[in-house]
């Protein structure tokens, strides 16, 4: 998943060696996302306490220890994820009633197919339309999928989804697609804040399928972010590595440790890097002092947990209808409509 991934900026030539330029629409530069990083980093790392967005976790390194994640024992979402798709990507695309599927963060190829080839069987398969900050990322799978789908019309867009949301293409009735979970590490006002952007962004008429991780026994779950091999703590503190290459900084990642909690009242893991001791640096480009006193700590993401009812009534107050609920017992597929 690079769904927010810290800009790969490619030589404009190799991306369009792959990509034809009628094909890719960039409506975010890799200087637009460098001076995200600084303005988010800047405010996350004066806060009390600090923290950080988790968008910064997918450099090259990150999307690659990521994807390592996925294949854990212990980490059972993009698994159980994949299984419901397998079972009922069929009426997913029934029940849906699109023509192209709108992919934010242009995910594992794995789930695409498998939506598009269900799509391509319940009727016309016209688009696909995958959405990345990260140009890396759509190159990579763009070529591939142009030749296992002749007929279909491929529109990559290169955006920020928080941003950009309603400059995104129409080639046909869309089914957007939010999958893996991602829909977790917004913090509740601005998921609400993402669900609504995303209802007014659809036309009446569409669906909108998203993946959410549910609830469930705690110590499940904390080993799910806290892995015995440390996969995940270096995943955590790989972000570090991110700061210090993008903002010419000289924090240690082994002056932390990574941490992840289970918020009971709140129903999210959290992720933090705890200072070892106290810690002393510096981020050169925002000519800015870092310090942590031993044992503070850094928060670096939420990843919130679902449950039916509530969810549902997230989607109704921004504007959808959830019409289906495909679920494993752990992890969820809801499908929602844009009403006319
Ligand atoms: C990609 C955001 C769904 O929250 O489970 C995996 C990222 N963080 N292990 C998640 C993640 C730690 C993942 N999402």
């Amino acid at each position: 998943m690079r769904s927010c991934g810290v800009p790969r900026p490619l030589p404009p030539g190799d991306l369009m060696s792959t990509i034809e330029a009628d094909q890719l629409d960039v409506l975010l530069s890799p200087d637009d996302l460098r001076s995200v990083l600084e303005r988010d980093a800047l405010r996350g790392l004066t806060a009390s306490p600090k923290w950080l967005p988790p968008k910064y976790f997918y450099d090259d390194r990150g999307s690659e220890l990521f994807e390592q994640i996925t294949r854990l024992p212990e980490y059972y979402p993009t698994r159980a994820e994949h299984g419901i798709l397998q079972s009922h990507a069929g009426e997913i695309a029934t029940a849906a009633g699109c023509e192209t599927l709108l992919e934010l963060g242009s995910g594992s190829s794995t789930k695409t197919r498998l939506l598009l080839d269900a799509l391509r069987d319940a009727g016309d398969l016209r688009g696909y339309v995958p959405v990345d900050v990260s140009a890396g990322a759509l190159s990579e799978s763009m070529p591939a999928l142009k030749q296992e789908y002749p007929g279909m019309e491929i529109r990559g867009v290169i955006a920020d989804f928080d941003a950009h949301l309603g400059a995104l293409p129409l080639p046909g009735r869309r089914l957007w697609a939010l999958l893996g979970g991602t829909i977790g590490n917004y913090p509740p006002a601005e998921r609400a804040q993402f669900l609504s952007a995303i209802a007014s962004a659809m036309q009446p008429g569409e669906a909108f399928l998203v993946g959410l991780d549910l609830v469930k026994e705690p110590g499940r779950l904390m080993r799910a972010y806290d892995d015995a091999a440390g996969v995940t703590a270096a995943f955590n503190l790989n972000v570090l590595s991110v700061l210090n290459r993008e903002l010419d900084g000289d924090l240690d990642p082994s002056d932390f440790e990574h941490v992840a909690i289970w918020d009971d009242v709140n129903e999210w893991i959290e992720m933090r890097l705890r200072a070892r001791g106290p810690v002393h640096a510096r981020l050169g480009v925002l000519d800015l002092e870092v310090v942590f006193d031993g044992g503070e700590e850094l928060r670096t993401e939420i990843s919130a947990k679902f449950r039916r009812e509530p969810i549902e009534a997230e989607l109704r107050v921004a504007g959808m209808e959830p019409t289906h609920w495909w679920t494993d017992g752990d992890f969820a597929l809801a499908l929602a409509r844009k009403e006319n």
